[in-house]
């Protein structure tokens, strides 16, 4: 197997409209090939699928448990705070006229598809927290680029990196440990938490992307 993105797939993450730089998503392509085998990832913050052909790249090369490898993407395709008019992000290209909002639901579907993925990666889509309170299914990895803001930032921490499986990854984007750099809440109330915590060890990173393994406690137990 390469070790890095297959370029059938590296040409639709280009393509895709989003906030993936390639070398970390290479970075996230890697870790989830080594990790989907044991079973399924999942994402937050699926916006238009540009870190979900990553994912769905490695799932596309493995199986867990003789079934086709499974990426979970969750997004209300609302748009973070910096996605909305007047702010840096925001694209007018996927506003709904008729609401006057953000929706990328679409652009995902295509770019899943266009991408060959559909049978890889399963968009959820709504709001992390209502998603989360639900969410019961040990994780092998998962990734955490959803609202970037304080309360967000609070939410995805604490929903869910407990389900992170035993030995398995939590991958943070967007941390700065350098406030001149970007946004503090992914850096302060998610990545250092997690450390804080003692149940995750710093094992890989590349740019803002963070990899941490989950070297104690199980799926399930609270992390704080
Ligand atoms: C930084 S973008 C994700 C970028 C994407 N991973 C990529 O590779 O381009 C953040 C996404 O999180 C979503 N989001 C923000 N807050 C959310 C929430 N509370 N629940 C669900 N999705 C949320 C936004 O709609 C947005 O699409």
């Amino acid at each position: 197997m390469p070790d890095t993105m297959p370029s059938d797939l590296l040409e639709h993450a280009r393509r895709a409209k989003g906030f993936m730089p390639e070398d970390e998503g290479d970075l996230l392509y890697r870790v989830a090939r080594e990790r989907l085998p044991h079973g399924p990832a999942l994402e937050v913050g699926t916006y238009c699928g540009k870190s979900g052909i990553y994912l769905g790249a490695a799932a596309r090369e493995v199986t867990a448990a003789g079934t086709p490898a499974t990426v979970f993407t969750v997004d209300h395709h609302r748009g973070s705070e910096e996605n909305q008019a007047g702010w840096e992000h925001h694209d007018t290209t996927v506003v709904d006229q008729e609401f006057g909002l953000m929706d990328t639901l679409g652009q995902f579907r295509k770019n899943i598809a266009r991408a060959g993925l559909e049978d890889h990666v399963v968009a959820i889509v709504g709001q992390s927290t209502t998603v989360a309170a639900h969410w019961r299914t040990p994780l092998s990895l998962l990734f955490i680029d959803g609202g970037h803001g304080e309360q967000p930032a609070r939410d995805d921490f604490l929903g869910w990196p407990r389900w992170v499986d035993a030995g398995g990854y939590l991958a943070i984007h967007d941390v700065f440990p350098d406030p001149a750099e970007g946004g503090r809440p992914p850096y302060e109330l998610i990545y250092l938490p997690a450390l804080a915590s003692g149940q995750f060890t710093e094992i890989d990173a590349v740019g803002s992307m963070r990899i941490l393994q989950r070297t104690s406690g199980v799926a399930g137990d609270p992390v704080r």
